[in-house]
């Protein structure tokens, strides 16, 4: 079964098994068939934070479960619960329509409700720890739906239980956030959203206008998945010390840094295109031309193996020219 629809990247590798599901019962029906089976098991949400790079021998399970619920919690404040499957931004277009406050600076991210608390999914700004409640998941140990609060998710940049030591421990089915309904906090901090803005002549923006404000940067320079094959930012941004940062200083004058404690934190586009590989295309692979931390699937027919050692390239590179180890964001499967 090809999973090439499945993964954002475009690659065409097969699944022996590959099943989708709608509900609690069909997934665990699913779950048992593997485990009478001895299957290993892969989960797809919105399939736009992995890199497939070889046929799965195992059963390929796609989460679709839908809907939202709502729970007023006081004049200010609603509780919105999203099932695993609902696609990220039209979450998000309808907590925007309905005026609820909290996600606007999230617009546009590609995936699913389901995979938003695995890396804490992050942009202009915003995390969703800000706003997270809990989530609601299985475990696939006892087959029990268990809660877990923003204190156990343990997110961080980019990361959280999920994985760590809960990796593949648990299926996430639902999340709850709790969003605005009046006084909502506008954040414009982030230098890209004070610039679109200024040039939307908005002076006062709405977090409408803060969501548009986001669309059209992300549709400026990140590829869109549908067009062009890709998941996003395919490194973390490192962070180093100052210490280290103040010798990079004096030798890359140009060098930015988010300072963060003791610790600083260096954008990773910017050390990628110093190592030359802005636009850069080997084979069926690039990076983006105008985001080098984005690899595209360039001509379509790029295979999951070929992206990875492009990205073992660009690590090299820079690891050489600064001495930084760049760390995958990217799911490798
Ligand atoms: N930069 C370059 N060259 C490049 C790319 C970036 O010099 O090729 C510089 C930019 O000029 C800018 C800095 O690097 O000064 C930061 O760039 P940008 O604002 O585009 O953000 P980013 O750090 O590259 C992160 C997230 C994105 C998120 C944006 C906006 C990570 C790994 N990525 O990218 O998330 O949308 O900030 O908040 O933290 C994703 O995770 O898939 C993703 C797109």
């Amino acid at each position: 079964f090809s999973l090439k629809p499945y993964n954002t990247f475009g690659v065409d590798v097969k699944a022996r098994y590959f099943i989708e599901v709608h509900n609690v019962e069909e997934l665990k029906d699913a779950l048992e068939f593997s485990d009478s089976n001895t299957l290993p098991l892969l989960f797809l949400g919105g399939g736009s934070n992995i890199l497939l790079t070889k046929d799965f021998n195992g059963l390929a399970i796609k989460l679709n479960l839908k809907g939202i619920s709502e729970e007023n919690i006081n004049d200010n404040e609603v509780l919105v619960a999203a099932q695993a499957g609902e696609n990220w931004h039209h979450f998000v277009m309808y907590c925007l329509q309905k005026n609820y406050g909290g996600l606007e600076n999230l617009s546009l991210i590609p995936g699913n409700v389901g995979t938003s608390p695995m890396q804490n999914i992050g942009a202009y700004g915003t995390e969703i720890k800000d706003i997270f409640v809990s989530c609601k998941v299985l475990d696939l140990a006892d087959l029990q739906p268990k809660i877990f609060n923003l204190e156990q998710c343990r997110f961080g940049y980019r990361d959280s239980v999920f994985k760590q030591e809960g990796k593949g421990k648990y299926v996430i089915l639902e999340v709850t956030f709790r969003l605005t309904r009046t006084n909502h906090h506008i954040k414009t901090e982030y230098g890209a959203i004070k610039s679109e803005l200024e040039n939307l002549g908005i002076t006062k923006p709405t977090i409408q206008d803060v969501s548009q404000a986001v669309i059209n940067i992300r549709q400026s320079k990140l590829p869109d998945p549908e067009e062009i094959g890709n998941a996003g930012s395919f490194f973390k941004n490192p962070t180093i010390p100052l210490a280290q940062f103040e010798i990079l200083k004096q030798k890359f004058e140009n060098i930015q840094g988010y300072p963060n404690g003791s610790m600083v934190k260096v954008p990773a586009g910017w050390l990628i295109e110093q190592c030359g590989w802005k636009g850069k295309q080997i084979g069926n692979v690039a990076t983006h031309k105008l985001q080098s931390l984005v690899i595209i699937n360039a001509t379509g027919h790029a295979t999951g193996k070929e992206i990875f050692d492009f990205s073992t390239e660009i690590i090299n590179s820079v690891q050489e020219k600064f001495g930084i180890e760049l760390e995958r964001e990217v799911n490798i499967i």
